[in-house]
């Protein structure tokens, strides 16, 4: 198997892009490929340019939460510089390519709203998007995804309850060249296509296992909880309350997803 050393001689020989994942830099330690791949961007790196880490000191998290990138963890973050009215299009875009690359290697997923991705209802994947404007202006977008690949995750008590990885679940050693080369095809895939948000949006939906259940959502300011009814075209969870009015979230996180009737 690829090693994580050579994963960018790996992508270079076997990726069939045109863009996503062609400009890829492998960093073995590094605080956040968040931080490396705004500096790419500012430099005025390409659409698809990408960074891959060893390993992350400071990973980053939704919501102000730190992520967690051991050995055996796939962390990337891909340069994107989308039109500005495509923008909210990117988590749909990032998770639908998640959830189709692990597809390839067998494991089926799902999704939860807004861009998690599960197995068997745990975290295998996080997905975090930051964007550098100039003057108001979109400039960049960086879309940061963080995949549990290959190691054990009940070896750590801080996630041991809530997630999961892509060998835990397949009984196996799992290639991260391999889940890096599946990853930048399905992106590019998807990314081609953004300008048509309808195709997009139902590819989301179509694997999120949010929709239809009741869930407890956690905004930031406090949590709501409801029926998550649908999303909107903006890609907001539409939550449908105990006194029947509706509510348009348009970030939280997603928590206790049961059946309708609980
Ligand atoms: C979340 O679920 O809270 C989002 C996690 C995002 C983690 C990825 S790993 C690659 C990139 N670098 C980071 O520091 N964070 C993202």
């Amino acid at each position: 198997m690829a090693t994580k050393s050579n994963i960018t001689s790996y992508l270079e020989q076997n990726l069939k892009t045109r863009y996503m994942g062609r400009d890829v830099h492998f960093l073995p330690v590094i605080t956040s490929t968040m931080d490396e791949a705004r500096k790419l961007a500012e430099q005025g790196a390409p659409n698809g340019a990408a960074i891959i880490a060893g390993e992350q000191e400071t990973g980053r998290g939704r919501m102000g939460r730190s992520w967690l990138s051991p050995e055996g963890s796939l962390a990337t973050s891909i340069v994107l510089r989308p039109p500005a009215n495509a923008l909210h299009l990117l988590p749909a875009i990032a998770s639908v390519a998640v959830y189709n690359a692990v597809g390839r290697i067998g494991v089926k997923a799902s999704i939860k709203w807004p861009n998690d991705v599960l197995i068997s209802g745990k975290k295998v994947c996080g997905i975090l998007i930051e964007n550098g404007f100039n003057a108001g202006n979109l400039v960049y977008s960086i879309t940061g995804i963080g995949i549990n690949v290959n190691f054990e995750t009940t070896r750590f008590p801080e996630i041991a309850d809530i997630a999961t990885s892509l060998s835990v679940e397949l009984g196996k050693e799992v290639s991260i060249p391999e889940v890096a080369l599946n990853l930048y095809s399905e992106m590019e895939k998807l990314y081609d296509r953004i300008g048509e948000p309808d195709f997009i949006m139902s590819e989301w939906t179509s694997h999120m296992e949010t929709i239809g259940r009741r869930v407890n959502v956690n905004t930031g300011s406090g949590t709501l909880e409801g029926i998550a009814e649908s999303v909107n075209p903006r890609g907001n969870l539409v939550l449908r309350l105990d006194d029947g009015s509706v509510c348009e979230v348009v970030a939280g996180d997603v928590s206790n997803v049961r059946k309708k009737s609980k």
